[in-house]
Parts: C-alpha cells; structure tokens; sequence
C-alpha cells in the first residue's frame, strides 16, 4: 500500500488530497494545527500528527514521528494569502506570511524528502501561479505572490539536492479553487482541482524534477 503525506490537512486542498488518498486505497499520514482537526482526519482513516508550521519544534516533532517512515508522495500545502493591498505590508503582516509559505517549507523539505527518495518518490509543494514572474501582470498581493516566487526558489533547491538522490520535486499551481482561500466565485471546485493535481503528480517523471507546474500538467514560467 503506497503512503502518502499531506502537510496543512485541516480544510482545503489539503483536506481533499486526504479524502482521494484514503479513498484510493492510500495510507495516509496527515498534519493539522489543531488537535479536533487531527481527529477528523483520524475519522478519515489518516494518521494524524498536530504541526505548526511556523513553529520549528513542531516540525521537528514530526520530524522524529516520520523517522524510518517511507513516502511514496508528499504534498507540503499549508499556506495564507495574507494582506490584500499593494502597499508596504507590516513586520507582523510579513512575518506570518513569509514563515508560513517559505521558512516552513525550507523546514520541511530536508525531512520530507529524504523519506521520498529511497521509494524514488514525489514531493510537491504548493505555490501559485501569482508567484510566477515571467507572467506578472499586476501587482495585487504582492506580499503573497513574493512568498510564493521564493516558495519556487526553495523548491528548485530542493530538486537540486534530493533529486540525484531519488526523490522528484515539483512546485504546483493548484487552480483558482473554491476553498476558504480562493473564494465562492473560484472556477475549480475543491475536488477537481485535487483530482486533476494528483493525476499529474502520478504522471510526472523524474524528468521533471524542478518543474513549475499548472494542476493539469502544462509548464508555468518562473
Ligand atoms: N484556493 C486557491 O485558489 C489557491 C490558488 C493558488 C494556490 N493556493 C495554495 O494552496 C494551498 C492551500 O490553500 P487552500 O485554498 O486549501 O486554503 P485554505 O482553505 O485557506 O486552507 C489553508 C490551509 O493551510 C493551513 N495552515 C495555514 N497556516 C498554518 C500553520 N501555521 N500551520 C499549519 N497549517 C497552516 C490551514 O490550517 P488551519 O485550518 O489550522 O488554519 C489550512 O489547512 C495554499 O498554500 C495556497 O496558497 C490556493
């Protein structure tokens, strides 16, 4: 039974992920900050683990539960949009952001991918086609679309050092999905931006290590 493992599992994207594992079989390794939404995954049949991700001994802590563990694909998919407004955002307003979307994930990825390389497995992380510089058009929410130009950074390093040794690293444009973050009005709904994302991580070849990628598997410019 392959293994799977999704980072920031409470609601969303990464709750969905959680659902279609399960539902495919999966074993399921999970993470939410809060302990009533560990149990509702456990009710999902996943093994859950509490982590904040923008707390290092948290991470650290799962770093000890993962220990030995094997991971056929991992999703690192906690994240906040933050302030919407073009102007100087505030040290806090920073901060959060940027510690929830990168220095989390420059955290995660030395765990994580060394569990995904001896199964020559798959760790995606999720960004956002607004992180995309070849395509900026404009500037709303700067503050989130710098956060996920860097996320993309510490994923091409992390296809740079784990690659050779198995593991395929990938960054990931979900959709504009119907989750608390994108919205009622977004044009993909929860389920098919997941269904379609995991079709594409399946599909992916180490080839792609280091690939920016949109959910239905078309290449998106830095
Ligand atoms: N929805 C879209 O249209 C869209 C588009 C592009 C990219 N994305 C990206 O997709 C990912 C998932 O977004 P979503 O749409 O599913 O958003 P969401 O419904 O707002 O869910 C955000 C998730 O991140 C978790 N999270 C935030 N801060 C955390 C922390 N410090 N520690 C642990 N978990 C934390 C939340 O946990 P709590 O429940 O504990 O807050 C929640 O599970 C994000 O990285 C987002 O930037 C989304």
């Amino acid at each position: 039974m392959p293994t799977a493992l999704i980072v920031g599992a409470s609601r969303g994207i990464g709750n969905e992920l959680v659902r279609q594992y399960r539902a495919d079989g999966w074993r399921v390794i999970a993470t939410a900050r809060k302990s009533e939404d560990c149990d509702a995954l456990r009710q999902l049949g996943a093994e859950a683990h509490p982590v904040d991700v923008t707390n290092a001994e948290s991470i650290g802590g799962l770093g000890w539960k993962l220990d030995d563990e094997k991971i056929d694909a991992a999703w690192i998919v906690a994240g906040v949009y933050g302030p919407d407004h073009t102007g100087f955002p505030t040290e806090q307003e920073f901060d959060q952001v940027m510690h929830t979307n990168v220095l989390a994930a420059m955290r995660l990825l030395p765990i994580v991918a060394p569990l995904v390389a001896p199964t020559r497995g798959k760790v995606a992380v999720i960004s956002s086609r607004m992180g995309s510089i070849g395509e900026r058009d404009n500037t709303q929410g700067s503050l989130y679309r710098a956060s996920k130009a860097a996320l993309n950074s510490v994923l091409a390093d992390a296809a740079l050092t784990y690659g050779p040794q198995g593991a395929t690293c990938l960054t990931f444009h979900p959709g504009w999905v119907q989750t608390d973050m994108g919205g009622a009005g977004a044009t993909l709904t929860v389920q098919q931006s997941v269904s379609a994302l995991r079709a594409t991580l399946a599909k992916a070849t180490h080839a792609q290590n280091g690939a920016f990628l949109n959910y239905d598997g078309a290449n998106i410019p830095w």
